[in-house]
C-alpha cells in the first residue's frame, strides 16, 4: 500500500516536471515546421452542424435496424427485400460519416446507446414475424420522411443553402419513402398490434432525434 502511494506520488512529480518544463521553455510553441499549412475549413453554420450530427445518428441507427432484422430473417422469404433496404442505409450512413468529417460536426454522444438500441429493435420486431419487421421499417421511415422533408424546408429558407447537403437529403428522402412504401407492400398492417407498436416506435424515433440534434 505504502510503495503503492509512493509510486503514484512519483507518478505525480513526474508528470508535473514535464508539464512545467512544456510550459516554461521558450520554444514550447515555436512552429518548427517550415510547411505552409493548409487553410483552416469555415465552421459549419449552427444549422448545417445540427443537421448533420442528427442525420449522421439517424443513418447509424438505420444501418443497425436492419442489421437486427437481418439476423434474424435474413435467410428467410424476406432476406433479399430486407438486404437491398440495408445496403442503401449502409451508404446513407457512409455519406454521413465523410459529411461528419469534411465539416468537422461532433457525433452525437448518444452513438454507442442507439446502435445497440437500433439493433435490438430491428433484431426484436423481426423476432416478432416479417409483418412486424415491416411495421417496424414503417414507422421508422415515416418519422425519416418527415423529418428529412421538415430538414429541407430549413435549408431552403436558410441564407446560403448548402446544395450538396440539399441534393444528399432529397435522394436519401426518396429512398427511405421507397422502404416506407416496400414495408407497406410486404404486410406491415397486418403486424400483431399494428397501431400500437408503430406508435411506440415513432415516439422513440422522434425521441432520440430530439436528443441527437443536441448532444
Ligand atoms: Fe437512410
Ligand atoms: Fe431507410
Amino acid at each position: 500500500m505504502l510503495r503503492t502511494a509512493s509510486s503514484a506520488g512519483k507518478q505525480i512529480i513526474r508528470l508535473s516536471r514535464r508539464c512545467s518544463t512544456a510550459t516554461s521553455s521558450p520554444n514550447a510553441n515555436a512552429n518548427t515546421d517550415s510547411k505552409p499549412k493548409p487553410p483552416l475549413r469555415p465552421r459549419p453554420t449552427p444549422l448545417t452542424d445540427e443537421i448533420i450530427r442528427v442525420d449522421h445518428a439517424g443513418e447509424l441507427g438505420a444501418d443497425r435496424i436492419y442489421a437486427g432484422q437481418m439476423a434474424i430473417l435474413g435467410n428467410g422469404p424476406m432476406g433479399k427485400t430486407i438486404e437491398h433496404m440495408w445496403e442503401q442505409e449502409k451508404e446513407h450512413r457512409k455519406q454521413f460519416e465523410h459529411l461528419i468529417q469534411h465539416h468537422r460536426v461532433r457525433p452525437t454522444v448518444m452513438a454507442p446507446i442507439w446502435n445497440v438500441a437500433a439493433f435490438a429493435l430491428g433484431a426484436g420486431t423481426a423476432l416478432m414475424g416479417e409483418k412486424a419487421a415491416m411495421a417496424c421499417t414503417v414507422a421508422v421511415e415515416t418519422v425519416i420522411v418527415e423529418h428529412y422533408n421538415d430538414q429541407l424546408r430549413q435549408i431552403m429558407e436558410s441564407p446560403n443553402p448548402d446544395k450538396e447537403l440539399l441534393e444528399t437529403i432529397t435522394k436519401f428522402r426518396d429512398e427511405e419513402q421507397e422502404h416506407h412504401d416496400t414495408g407497406i407492400d410486404c404486410g406491415a398492417e397486418q403486424a400483431p398490434f399494428y397501431n400500437a407498436l408503430t406508435e411506440v416506435i415513432k415516439f422513440g424515433c422522434k425521441t432520440a432525434i430530439a436528443i441527437s440534434k443536441k448532444i
